[in-house]
């Protein structure tokens, strides 16, 4: 894993990064309050959003990372390249169990943790998810 300055980040990664800030906007939190945005890369060039979306019933929530990434092969896309994810958290957001045995299921090669105040992490798949399941 590498900290990176949000402007050490390649055009593409600020590109998702600011993808993911968009997609947070929208983030329906009435419980916890605590919104995230995230944004996939696919290898078509197309970018796809996400934001959390929280229900009464709570284990219904369903993460950001995992709404971008259902958006991206909801609409076709199957080859995932590149993932951010963004919290306004003081370290960069930590993804849960479940989303990364998705984007493991993906197979994405570059994930960006990161917060609002432009803190990045690079990642591996292998850096958040060693010795994952598979069928
Ligand atoms: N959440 C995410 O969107 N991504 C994660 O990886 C962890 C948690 C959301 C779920 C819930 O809406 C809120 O954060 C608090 O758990």
């Amino acid at each position: 894993m590498k900290k990176l300055a949000l402007k050490e980040l390649s055009a593409d990664l600020r590109e998702l990064y600011d993808a993911a800030l968009a997609a947070r906007e929208h983030a329906y939190i009435p419980y916890s309050h605590f919104a995230v945005g995230a944004a996939v890369r696919c290898a078509s060039g197309a970018v796809y959003g996400g934001c959390n979306i929280e229900n009464a019933s709570y284990g219904l929530c369903v993460c950001g990372e995992r709404n971008a990434i259902f958006h991206a092969v909801g609409a076709g896309e199957r080859e995932l390249e590149a993932l951010c994810v963004l919290a306004d958290t003081e370290e960069p957001v930590s993804p849960c169990g479940a989303c990364r045995q998705v984007m493991s299921e993906f197979k994405i090669k570059t994930i960006v943790l990161a917060n609002l105040k432009g803190d990045c992490l690079l990642c591996t798949l292998e850096d958040l998810l060693p010795y994952g399941f598979t069928l």
